[in-house]
């Protein structure tokens, strides 16, 4: 949908011009999955899809909020002095944290206003349209009402809306990646210190593929929440014997010495994952500086193996997804994204072979699966901003 489609939509909405606009994308992940609430490390991308906001300030303290994504809901009327998180409000309760946030940790937001959002990410495919709308709805009330915060601490705080509000126990890679993306750039960034790098994706000859299972991720979060209590439980049986705060912080080779004291298969294979994924994390960044993009791809596949096999949160679809990709001819590389249990894949895949690739991969999937995939091509887009008027 064109921008001005969407201004033309917010003057039929609420009756007036918007007087601001902003944008959050959603992101995926390269590789480093499930690390992120265990003190590691994650090496996600901004996309060029996301969430747009187009708004209006009141002069009194309701909020108006509609959005093309839902558009049977109308426009949903509230208010600042009404902002509590509720069960049946479903989407506003995203825009509605973020606002509560703000306003408990001391910044002065007075008077309402009218937004109308829309989001360009595929519904439901685990490319964070949650954080994607949080990071939206966080820049623009800074924008709005001069608040100032930087942009960490507006991250840390849209994660809060994510644990605290939403009730969803998320790291903070997504509200990360989708706060700091640059156009052209991965960014590296350690968990436990927040300290990050960018690095670009020069990508010449190839172009990364988003894969969508089109499975509803069904039990997602408490499965997410099954595999958190795992990972503290392997931690404590490792303090035992390390002086170590999260399974970041393990090496494979003290793994190597440690690993039967957990006297837990199951717990082993988690905490597994956890540190050879962290040490592919850490190679991927060394191989993508150093322009050698087959290995980063190989380490993609072996990250793919580790979150079907230790980590057990791939499932039917996206292994068949990835499976078949890896079959096919000019792929560098392919691995689930996210938190799994349906959602998305990536497959970095050389230009030329992509219609084939699309082909065959959807046409198999398709029998085996008894579902449609959906492919969509990928680049690296810049983080949450507001969309000055002149370049609109
Ligand atoms: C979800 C969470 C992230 C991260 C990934 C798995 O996207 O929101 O914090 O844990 O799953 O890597």
């Amino acid at each position: 949908m064109k921008l001005h489609t969407l201004e033309r939509s917010f003057k039929e909405i609420f009756n007036q011009d918007h007087e601001q606009c902003f944008f959050a994308p959603g992101r995926i992940n390269l590789i480093g999955e499930h690390t992120d609430y265990n003190g590691g490390k994650v090496f996600p991308l901004a996309i060029t899809c996301g969430t747009y906001a187009l708004v209006k300030k009141r002069n009194d303290r309701t909020i108006r909020m509609a959005s093309l994504n839902f558009k049977r809901e109308g426009v949903i009327e509230g208010s600042l002095d009404e902002l509590a998180f509720g069960s049946q409000k479903g989407w506003i309760n995203y825009p509605n944290g973020v606002v509560k946030l703000l306003i408990d940790s001391g910044h002065a937001i007075e008077t309402g206003f009218d937004v109308l959002f829309y989001g360009n990410i595929p519904n439901g495919a685990g490319l964070s349209s949650s954080a994607s709308i949080e990071l939206a709805t966080g820049v623009m009330l800074q924008r709005l009402f001069d608040i100032e915060i930087d942009r960490i601490e507006l991250i840390k705080l849209c994660q809060k809306v994510e644990n605290e509000f939403i009730g969803v126990n998320s790291g903070i890679m997504d509200q990360f990646a989708i706060g700091m993306g640059k156009e052209g750039q991965a960014i590296w960034l350690d968990c436990e210190t927040l300290e990050y790098e960018y690095a670009p994706i020069e990508l010449k000859e190839e172009q990364i593929v988003i894969m969508n299972t089109n499975k509803r991720r069904e039990l997602a979060s408490s499965k997410y929440n099954e595999r958190r209590a795992e990972c503290e439980q392997a931690l404590e049986r490792i303090q035992r014997k390390l002086t170590v705060q999260s399974l970041g912080e393990v090496s494979l080779d003290e793994f190597a010495k440690v690993k039967d004291m957990i006297g837990d298969a199951l717990l082993a294979k988690r905490a597994a994952h956890v540190i050879s994924e962290n040490e592919r994390t850490e190679k991927a960044l060394h191989f993508l500086k150093a322009g050698n993009l087959s290995a980063v791809g190989q380490l993609m596949n072996e990250s793919h193996r580790s979150l079907r096999d230790d980590y057990e949160v791939t499932g039917k679809e996206l292994d068949t997804l990835v499976e078949l990709a890896w079959k096919q001819d000019g792929v560098i590389g392919a691995r689930m994204t996210g938190a799994g249990f349906g959602g998305c894949a990536i497959a970095i895949v050389k230009t030329e072979a992509i219609d084939r690739f699309i082909q065959n991969v959807g046409t198999h999937y398709a029998k085996e699966c008894g579902i449609e995939a959906e492919f969509y091509t990928a680049s690296a887009g810049e983080g949450a901003h507001e969309i000055m008027k002149e370049k609109a």
